[in-house]
């Protein structure tokens, strides 16, 4: 399976912060918000993996992120012209996707829980599409599932107002490859975007939109807003802190999935690349204590 980070957009809910900045470089605590979506992705043991941004921007993450192989994986870039939509991305991404299956994350998206990446890893081989569903005690703000009693999706609401379920869709979709010519034929909507909810209202027809439920303490944020922002500062730094962990750090991730090994680990922990050297920010030393972690963790 490949992977699609969608990190274009207009984050007009950040301005003025967004103006001159993309909304996914911006750091969540200790690290770019890019790099939780990256490290979700490899958690599911994918590392074939495009960014896509806008024109202005896309340079950025290609100077950021290099071409992955210092985390085992392969990093490819496309420029999104406009925000056509989430769904756009596979248009974009067409010839990167090639005859494989696909997984989209939206790049404002972070995950976290133990265990998510082996629960990821048994739906990287789709026959359909696959939506995750995650508890919510407002998940009228969402795409809100309906299931039948059997836990079959009969149907994704966006933003209903009597929600049918607490479970609420967050932005990591996998797909089989009919989604570049699903994607292909969407008419653009009312508000001018091809919408991921039309991707799936196509596969849900067909009787091919699975969920996977996530565990009730799968931790999610959406960092569109100031304050989601704030939030989900204030949880990763409180979390590396009591834990002594490093949340969404593709070194880690990488590490952890076999992507790289302990040496290799060492080599990023200490490195001083043009960019600096990680450890005065403390972020080298973290990265060196989940060696620690892992021996004591399995
Ligand atoms: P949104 O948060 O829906 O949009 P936005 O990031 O432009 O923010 P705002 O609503 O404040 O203007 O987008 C979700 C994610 O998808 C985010 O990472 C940006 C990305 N995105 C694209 O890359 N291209 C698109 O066409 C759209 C609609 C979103």
């Amino acid at each position: 399976m490949k992977g699609i980070v969608l990190a274009g957009g207009r984050a007009t809910r950040l301005g003025p912060a967004s103006r001159a900045t993309s909304k996914q470089l911006m750091h969540v605590y200790d690290k770019p918000l890019v790099y939780y979506p990256l490290s979700t992705l490899i958690h599911a043991r994918i590392n074939e993996i495009l960014i896509i941004s806008t024109p202005g921007q896309l340079p950025l993450y290609e100077a950021l992120l290099g071409d992955g192989s210092q985390w085992g994986c392969a990093f490819s870039f496309a420029v999104q012209a406009e925000p056509r939509g989430l769904a756009d991305a596979f248009v974009v991404g067409a010839e990167f996707i090639g005859d494989d299956t696909v997984a989209l994350i939206l790049g404002d998206n972070i995950f976290y829980g133990w265990g998510l990446g082996e629960q990821l890893q048994r739906f990287t081989d789709p026959d359909g599409a696959v939506v995750f569903g995650l508890w919510a005690h407002d998940p009228q703000r969402y795409g809100v599932l309906e299931l039948d009693e059997g836990g079959r999706v009969v149907g994704i609401h966006e933003k209903p107002e009597v929600p049918p379920s607490n479970l609420m869709v967050p932005g990591l979709y996998f797909y089989d490859n009919s989604v570049v010519d699903i994607a292909r034929s969407l008419p653009p909507s009312a508000r001018g975007e091809i919408e991921i909810t039309d991707v799936n209202a196509c596969y849900l027809t067909e009787g091919r939109l699975e969920v996977c439920r996530l565990p009730f303490s799968t931790d999610w944020f959406d960092v569109g807003t100031f304050d989601a922002m704030l939030d989900a500062q204030t949880w990763v730094a409180g979390q590396q802190r009591r834990k002594g962990v490093l949340i969404g750090s593709p070194e880690a991730a990488a590490h952890r999935e076999g992507f790289i090994d302990t040496a290799q680990l060492r080599h990023l922990a200490a490195a001083v690349d043009h960019d600096g050297d990680l450890d005065k920010s403390g972020y080298g030393e973290r990265l060196l204590r989940i060696l620690e972690l892992e021996d004591g963790l399995g």
